[in-house]
């Protein structure tokens, strides 16, 4: 584990499962023959790679604001692909681009209507926006994390108040529509999709979150409280699923893309 909280091995676990929606949303995109690309936290740049190839882009920079990711994305590098550092929240200025990509990365910064409006002021004429987004809060597998991260002994534990669920910022799929309506675009589609994962067990779910939502709590526990922490929440998560073998983990995700 890196100390930005990211672990591409953890992350990197349930591949398959996590390729699919990003899948889904490359074919809502038309290929853009010799255009600029933006992926928006691209994490370990394996998908930024067939991201590049199915466009046909000339350009495609990756962005990322971990080095754990960037260090792995290193390797798919080259042919007009890029990866650099920055926070996609907070964009700086940069010349138009075709393509702004961001499969599983919005749900990281807070204000998504504000997020959208700077994304979509990159595109060029005729670009194209294009973000998935995980919206499976009410799931036990994200509201058990939530309501032990209040509990005694944890809600005192970590330094401050628990950190929260970054996936609360996610707003619904018609406010997404009414947003991209809002900011000019002339096309779009804006759809929710339920991903059925089957996993090997109930306690799997562990192994799932321990790669996304409980990486807050890892940066915000010690580490033997942390420990504590997800021994707390398999044996809770457990509890109200059933040890199921194999687990069905109904995920909700939302994609969305618009044209100018
Ligand atoms: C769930 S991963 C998705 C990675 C990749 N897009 C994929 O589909 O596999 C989310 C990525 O967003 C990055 N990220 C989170 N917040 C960010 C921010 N504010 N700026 C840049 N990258 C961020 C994380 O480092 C991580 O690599």
């Amino acid at each position: 584990m890196e100390a930005d909280g990211w672990d591409p091995v953890q992350y990197e676990q349930f591949k398959a499962e996590r390729s699919q929606p990003f899948h889904d949303l490359v074919a809502l995109l038309r290929p853009v023959p010799g255009g600029r690309v933006l992926d928006l936290g691209c994490g370990t740049g394996e998908l930024t790679r067939l991201l590049h190839e199915h466009l046909g882009a000339a350009v495609t920079v990756g962005v990322d604001s971990s080095p754990a990711m960037l260090e792995q994305a290193g390797a798919f590098a080259g042919g007009g692909l890029s990866f650099e550092p920055g926070d996609i929240e907070v964009l700086g200025p940069a010349p138009p681009v075709d393509v702004v990509f961001a499969n599983a990365a919005l749900q990281w910064v807070p204000e998504h209507e504000a997020v959208l409006e700077r994304w979509a002021s990159l595109l060029g004429p005729g670009g194209q926006l294009a973000v998935q987004v995980p919206a499976n809060l009410d799931h036990p597998s994200h509201r058990v994390i939530r309501e032990l991260a209040t509990e005694a002994p944890f809600a005192t534990a970590g330094d401050g108040p628990p950190p929260d669920d970054r996936v609360r910022s996610v707003l619904a799929p018609e406010r997404y529509a009414e947003r991209l309506h809002e900011l000019g675009f002339a096309e779009q589609h804006v759809r929710l999709q339920v991903y059925g994962h089957v996993l090997p067990s109930t306690d799997a779910v562990v192994e799932w979150t321990k790669g996304t939502s409980l990486t807050r709590m890892r940066r915000h526990f010690p580490a033997d409280v942390y420990e504590a922490f997800v021994a707390a929440y398999r044996d809770r998560l457990v509890a109200e699923l059933g040890d199921r073998r194999p687990y069905f983990y109904a995920f909700r995700r939302i994609l969305l893309w618009a044209a100018r």
